[in-house]
């Protein structure tokens, strides 16, 4: 009895001390357990069933050219939608100027020849500005007939207006000013107002063509057609 509690005192003291047990009386011995994995198993033909390191070190290494293809395929992911963009770009860009090709922006400039009413609708001594906004051009009604003066400053372009309280045309733009006859007299306008030709239509309304223009300076107010008597 007393060698009973003696061993089982020296278990007790083992334990503590970190030892292993030690294996009951009449049980089989206990296997350490390897950490690397279960011991091979050696087959009747002498072979080991389980996988050498060699072995699987070598399946686990990728094949070769993996990782190119990989790579490859990461690029396609991102190179093929940027492809489609720039692709499609390209093609509405090339569709926008073949739309511009056949619809081009067209300026439409007012007609150049218009008829204004018969002559018996003006009042001597009057400018008529109706036809500025629309043609660019006043109608001036002396006691002797009519002139049209095209309403373009001869500074820099602008377009004067006509101030009847004052009887001058005059420029906002840098102040030039001229005469009923068009005729400049202030500012730095450097020369008259061109007039447009003016003649009789079949129909007997005025006819004011701008493609024909005659100035002051050239001696070009002495032309019939810039002058129509009535
Ligand atoms: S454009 Fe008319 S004065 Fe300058």
């Amino acid at each position: 009895m007393s060698d009973e509690k003696d061993a089982a005192a020296g278990d007790a003291s083992a334990a503590a001390a970190g030892a292993k047990p030690a294996a009951p009386v009449g049980s089989p011995p206990m296997t350490p357990i390897d950490p690397a994995g279960p011991a091979p198993t050696v087959l009747p033909t002498g072979k080991s069933n389980t996988i050498g390191p060699g072995i699987r070190a070598s399946l686990e290494k990728k094949p070769a050219g993996a990782e190119p293809a990989e790579s490859r395929r990461t690029f396609m992911k991102v190179a093929l939608p940027v492809g489609w963009v720039a692709f499609s770009a390209a093609c509405a860009s090339s569709l926008v100027a073949t739309a511009r090709f056949l619809f081009p922006n067209v300026l439409f400039e007012p007609p150049q020849a218009f008829k204004a009413g018969f002559p018996g609708e003006y009042n001597v001594g009057e400018v008529d500005t109706r036809w500025k906004d629309a043609f660019g051009v006043w109608i001036v009604r002396e006691a002797d007939g009519f002139y049209a003066l095209i309403a373009v400053c001869t500074h820099l372009g602008c377009s004067p207006n006509w101030l009847a309280a004052e009887n001058k045309f005059k420029c906002p733009c840098h102040g030039s000013g001229f005469y009923r006859t068009g005729v400049n007299f202030e500012g730095p306008a450097p020369r008259p107002l061109e007039r447009a030709r003016i003649v009789l239509a079949d129909d007997g309304q005025i006819l004011v063509d701008k493609s024909v223009k005659f100035q002051q300076e050239k001696g070009e107010w002495e032309n019939p057609e810039s002058f129509l008597k009535a």
